[in-house]
């Protein structure tokens, strides 16, 4: 099976979690697009979605999902997004797709959270993958420079502008031991807007698409 089969797998099983939800939350990425083209089937049911990014907001409005305000909404039962990374406290990295921002606050505004990932993001420690910081444009710079001192190789990812103006480093050689203090400890930096680490508020269920299934992880 491709990677993306296997992404579609994880998206089908999601479905399970939003029976009997009015509204729900709605992440960003590859595997979000497949949980979203699926939903079409679900539209008579759903009042609405509060969605991550631009880009799914238009996926949803295409199938008919009316995209509600998290200011209206209020909170929410389920959140279902991907990850770049999970590990197995259900902490991830976050913002290949560069909506980390609106991600966590929707992840925080919902009372549970299911991340939709193929097998091959599950990992033991956090950090092979680039983890994306989003900056205020003027401080990229200097959060550069502070993160450095804190042991990263951080990159401008050139010619990205995200869904709320900033712009994002994508931070090389981390290591990421104690996902829950470096979270907090890049958060602090002046400048930063949110930093790609889902440990203060992890997943609360991991749907793992594999060869041979789709395995749902409850901690
Ligand atoms: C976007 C994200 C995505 O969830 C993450 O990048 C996974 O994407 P994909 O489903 O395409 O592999 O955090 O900001």
């Amino acid at each position: 099976m491709t990677q993306d089969e296997l992404k579609k797998k994880v998206a089908e099983a999601a479905l399970d979690y939003v029976k009997g939800v009015s509204i729900l939350g709605v992440g960003t990425g590859s595997t979000v697009n497949h949980f979203i083209d699926l939903l079409a089937d679900l539209k008579g049911d759903i009042e609405g979605a509060v969605s991550s990014s631009i880009n799914s907001s238009e996926r949803l409005k295409k199938i008919g999902i009316p995209v509600l305000e998290l200011n209206d909404a209020g909170d929410l039962d389920v959140y279902i997004d991907g990850a770049d990374e999970v590990n197995p406290a259900f902490q991830m990295i976050k913002g290949g797709g560069a909506a980390l921002t609106r991600e966590k606050i929707i992840a925080g505004a919902s009372r549970k959270f299911v991340c939709i990932v193929d097998q091959s993001k599950y990992v033991d420690v956090l950090g092979k993958f680039p983890l994306p910081v989003e900056v205020i444009p003027m401080a990229r710079s200097y959060v550069a420079r502070e993160i450095v001192k804190l042991g990263g190789q951080p990159q401008w990812r050139e010619g990205c502008v995200t869904d709320n103006g900033g712009q994002i480093l994508d931070v090389y050689n981390l290591s990421i031991v104690n996902p829950p203090e470096l979270e907090r400890t890049l958060n602090n930096i002046p400048g930063v807007i949110t930093v790609g680490i889902f440990a203060l508020r992890p997943a609360d269920v991991v749907l793992l698409g594999s060869e041979t299934g789709v395995r749902t992880l409850k901690p």
